[in-house]
């Protein structure tokens, strides 16, 4: 049976069968060694000329998958390799199997992939995926949401998958849309969140939701953006936001000293993260998310920070209208309708919401507010901002109907996920930390999308290609 390489280190003497692939090879004429690399890490294999596959294990070429059987020996103490975790031992093969050949691959595998193209990486992201610092990118993204889930099971959350093919949700993204094929001229929008869903998962009674939800937004990819990206994804009825935000402290603080112990977290006197009004951040920063380390320069710094008190609506010059700084579902801190109305005439820029971004390092790794539960003022709202009514009832109708049958004052937040791994670990740009991203120009260059469908498909949809005109 198959062990792995790591496991091999206790068994000197035994024989064992390993697994996996040609990671580098140093042909001495009289001795062959391969590395073999496998889920756990690598492993030194000896091929001796007096065994009957040798010219075999000459032939043998970087990438290929192969098993071998062979005796765990303790190597002489001056060819320790301290490097790896099975420096220690090598492997005398007494039998070889060639599992699949490789062709030559487009880079090296046993760098950091640091200098490689970009469109190369991304063309051939599986063989990118195979460098050490990739797949510990992906192994510790997994551990993070494993941590997740735990952290919040334990804390009585259910965490519930809400539609992908769905209304469109105003984030303040552009949506992607999804033709009807039953209903011709009708389309889905893709979730820039789960906002509604969770809220009315409240009006449902769950109390606490959770999902790592995926999120799409079609907008231009950045650094720290992507179109399709994910969200730690919470909601939670009767709390305040000092409540959901020590349950976001609580979380990453628990999370980081679990999963990160060398990094050193910033926190303030009280040994809590700071909480700083977006006041005082824009005076003090110039920023809605100031990076509040010491030093910039070290990497095992954290400096985590809650800002609140963020106006509720801003100007959009380009539409001529009062928008949501956050999303219109957020409360403002005023009393009820009636005082709602008379602040909005007054100086709509001047109302505070009940809003918190959560930021690290100078990224905003989430945001969150508490939301209007009171169906008359979100209505209130949604029409101050420049809808008229029947548009509000035609998109909104069912959250003011929900909210009309019993709906618990709630709130939440939502961390992106991408983002928090890309700080811990250490990587400048999310691409990083995704296994399948798109590249800036918002393409899959492995799978060749967006690309082009059959005029059958089109049909089907009602749909015709406009030719663009140069
Ligand atoms: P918001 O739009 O602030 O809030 O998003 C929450 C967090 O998601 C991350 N994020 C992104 N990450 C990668 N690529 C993107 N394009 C991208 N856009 C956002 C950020 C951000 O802080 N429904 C509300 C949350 C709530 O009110 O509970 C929402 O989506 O880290």
């Amino acid at each position: 049976m198959r062990i792995l390489n790591k496991e091999a280190v206790s068994r000197i003497g035994e024989e064992v069968e390993l697994k996996g692939w040609v990671h580098a090879r140093r042909d001495h004429g009289k001795l062959v060694f391969i590395d073999l690399r496998d889920r756990s890490g690598l492993i030194q294999l000896v091929f001796t000329p007096d065994i009957p596959d040798y010219d075999k294990a000459q032939s043998l070429r970087l990438e290929w998958v192969i098993g071998i059987k062979g005796t765990v020996a303790a190597r002489p103490e001056t060819m320790v390799n301290p490097e790896i975790e099975t420096g220690r031992i090598e492997i005398q093969v007494k039998e070889l199997e060639v599992i699949s050949e490789a062709k030559t691959p487009p880079f090296e595998i046993d760098t950091d992939g640091r200098d490689i193209s970009e469109d190369t990486r991304m063309k051939y992201r599986y063989l990118d995926l195979r460098q050490k610092r990739m797949a510990d990118n992906m192994r510790n993204r997994n551990k993070i949401i494993r941590y997740m889930r735990e952290y919040l099971a334990k804390k009585d959350f259910v965490e519930i998958e809400t539609p992908i093919i769905s209304k469109s949700t105003p984030e303040g993204a552009r949506d992607y849309l999804v033709p009807s094929r039953v209903y011709p001229g009708k389309f889905y929008a893709l979730p820039q969140s789960p906002q509604q869903y969770k809220q009315l998962l409240m009006v449902a009674g769950f109390e606490r939701y959770f999902q790592i939800a995926r999120c799409f937004r079609d907008e231009d990819s950045r650094g720290d953006r992507q179109p399709e990206f994910t969200q730690l994804d919470i909601e939670m009825s009767f709390v305040d936001e000092k409540e959901v935000m020590a349950l976001a402290e609580e979380l990453y603080l628990g999370l980081v000293a679990d999963l990160y112990p060398k990094k050193k977290v910033k926190l303030g006197p009280d040994g809590r993260i700071p909480v700083m009004t977006y006041k005082e951040a824009m005076e003090k920063y110039g920023s809605d998310k100031p990076d509040i380390r010491d030093n910039k320069n070290d990497p095992d710094e954290l400096a985590f920070l809650f800002v609140v008190d963020f106006p509720a609506f801003e100007w959009k010059e380009t539409e001529k209208r009062w928008d949501a700084v956050h999303h219109p579902f957020t409360q403002p801190k005023v009393k009820d309708v009636a005082e709602f109305k008379e602040m909005f005439a007054k100086d709509p820029a001047a109302i505070p919401a009940k809003q918190y971004d959560f930021v690290l390092n100078g990224y905003e790794i989430g945001g969150g507010s508490i939301r209007i539960h009171d169906p008359e003022l979100l209505e209130a709202v949604f029409e101050a901002m420049g809808n008229d009514p029947e548009i509000v009832r035609e998109r909104f109708g069912h959250m003011l109907e929900a909210f009309r049958y019993g709906v618990p004052p709630h709130g939440g937040i939502a961390p992106g996920i991408d983002r928090f791994v890309m700080v811990m670990q250490n990587e400048p740009n999310i691409r990083e930390v995704i296994a399948f991203p798109k590249t800036g120009d918002g393409r899959d260059l492995m799978m060749d999308a967006p690309s082009e469908v059959d005029k059958s498909q089109l049909d089907e949809l009602g749909f015709e290609i406009k030719k663009k005109t140069k």
